[in-house]
């Protein structure tokens, strides 16, 4: 694994902050009903899976998630998941490994990294038929209009893809203004620290496709 393979992300030093992003966003847990629905039973990747929040979540009796994760300090050894080092664009597991594979908000960040290559890892080491999920900010929500740069993804790159798309409408709930303040602060900088309310509209891309 190259170190220039690894988007830098600021959850391991400020984990403080990331306990806030996850604890806030998506409170409602609409994304996890959805993967829960979308993912087969077997053996399941989470790529890029932070400190093993989703993957914690996902697993089941009949169901094992490896949370692969490149950065050290992201891990979180008290979850009960199995993690693994490793990266989108080198995944460090054999031909058809997996029944499934999935990525929340993580690596397939169009204009940032070769999508191609992660999606190409992907699908080698997930069995045909299997799904392939990706998780992504979907825009036109009161979430990324406090971003002046564009924070969305483009289902038109997922489409070209083979992938379809639907839409979760979901929300930043925050407990309360202060804590709002922190985290959007951080994100954003003067929009965000200027917010004076609670939950915020956000709407999620879920991107599927079916191993080929
Ligand atoms: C926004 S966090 C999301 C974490 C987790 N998926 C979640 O939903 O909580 C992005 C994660 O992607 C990881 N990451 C960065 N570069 C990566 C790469 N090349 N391949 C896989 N994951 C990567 C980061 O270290 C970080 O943990």
């Amino acid at each position: 694994m190259k170190q220039t393979d690894i988007i830098p992300f600021y959850g391991g030093t400020h984990p403080e902050l990331f306990e806030i992003e996850r604890r806030c966003m998506d409170r409602e847990g609409k994304v996890i009903d959805e993967l829960q629905q979308l993912l087969p039973n077997g053996l399941v990747l989470d790529i890029g899976a932070g400190n093993g929040f989703t993957a914690e979540k996902l697993q089941t009796t009949q169901r094992t998630i490896i949370g692969m994760e490149p950065d050290e300090l992201m891990i979180d050894c008290t979850k009960q998941v199995i993690f693994t080092k490793g990266c989108a664009q080198d995944i460090p597991f054999h031909t058809h490994t997996f029944d499934a594979a999935y990525s929340t908000w993580a690596f397939f960040f169009e204009g940032i990294t070769d999508l191609d290559k992660g999606i190409a890892e992907m699908k080698r080491v997930v069995k045909k038929g299997g799904p392939l999920i990706i998780v992504d900010n979907y825009g036109e929500d009161e979430f990324c209009a406090l971003s002046d740069r564009p924070i969305t993804s483009s289902t038109n790159h997922w489409i070209k893809r083979g992938f379809d798309y639907h839409i979760i409408e979901t929300a930043f709930i925050f407990d309360d203004v202060e804590e709002a303040r922190k985290l959007l602060g951080f994100y954003f900088g003067d929009p965000g620290m200027a917010v004076e309310k609670t939950r915020f509209e956000y709407k999620v891309a879920v991107y599927t496709a079916l191993n080929e």
